[in-house]
């Protein structure tokens, strides 16, 4: 069965708010073997069901290291999810950036610490292939979608994942941007890999909103909220576009990951 019937096959995480724009809502609490996530919204967006997860929590209450990762993906892929568009806040470490960019990351690397990674975590031994991180296919959809409707849109971006819930110190941004690092968020990992675990295609759709640490005065979580407040009619506008222009039928390879059981 593809996307357009009856099963949820589109999914968006993301900042609380965004369930606003799906019509006929519902909200679900789904139990997994790793604990229960926070209420999933259910509902209609141009006709396609989709479900939308707040990945902190309806009250904004779960800081990035405190999220369940594999409660969210395993509730996502109960309900049949088979693309999930995220979306994240991000610094840019790039000097070219400016907040109020769009991103659309093409790689990677990953500096959390302290969180679940896997689903493979016993026997058999299992070591997924990520030399794709991001779903090529959702990947150009959401690029394509940026480019009609933002006025600056980065492509091909590395970004880097912090541990949090502190910003960076100046140096950690040296060095990630010695390591190619453009953009700097708290979230894709383990998201992005737990997702290929279990064969979903995941892509975030980035948005700046600061310079990273050293490069501007200091780093605020306020300035933060209020560029996702003055970007929130854009990104809508990008994850409706993506969410009419996805295919039923995937012809990616995420959901065969190289590696997986
Ligand atoms: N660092 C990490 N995560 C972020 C930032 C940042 O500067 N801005 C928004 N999310």
């Amino acid at each position: 069965m593809g996307v357009g019937s009856d099963r949820i096959g589109i999914a968006v995480i993301g900042g609380t708010g965004f369930e606003r724009i799906l019509e006929s809502r519902e909200t679900v609490l789904i139990g997994t073997p790793f604990g229960i996530p926070p209420p999933i919204i259910l509902g209609d967006v141009g006709g396609r069901r989709v479900a939308f997860l707040p990945r902190h929590g309806l009250e904004h209450s779960l800081p990035p290291h405190r999220v369940n990762y594999r409660a969210n993906i395993w509730a996502l892929k109960s309900l049949g999810v088979e693309r999930i568009i995220s979306t994240n806040a991000v610094g840019a470490i790039n000097p070219d950036y400016r907040p109020g960019d769009i991103a659309i990351p093409a790689d990677l690397i990953d500096f959390t610490k302290g969180r679940k990674y896997t689903f493979f975590d016993g026997a058999p031994v299992i070591h997924i292939d990520v030399t794709t991180p991001f779903c090529p296919e959702l990947s150009s959809l959401l690029l394509e979608e940026s480019r009609k409707r933002a006025p600056a849109v980065r492509s091909g971006s590395v970004m880097a994942v912090t541990e949090g819930p502190r910003f960076e110190t100046p140096a950690e941004i040296r060095m990630l941007r010695a390591l190619g690092a453009d953009l700097v968020g708290m979230t894709a990992s383990p998201e992005a890999f737990l997702a290929r675990e279990l064969g979903i295609c995941y892509c975030p759709l980035c948005f700046v909103s600061n310079m990273a640490a050293g490069m501007q005065e200091r780093v605020t979580a306020e300035e933060v909220l209020k560029v996702a407040e003055r970007l929130r009619p854009i990104i809508d506008s990008i994850i409706r576009g993506a969410i009419a222009s996805i295919p039923s039928e995937r012809k990616c390879r995420c959901a065969t990951p190289a590696g997986g059981p």
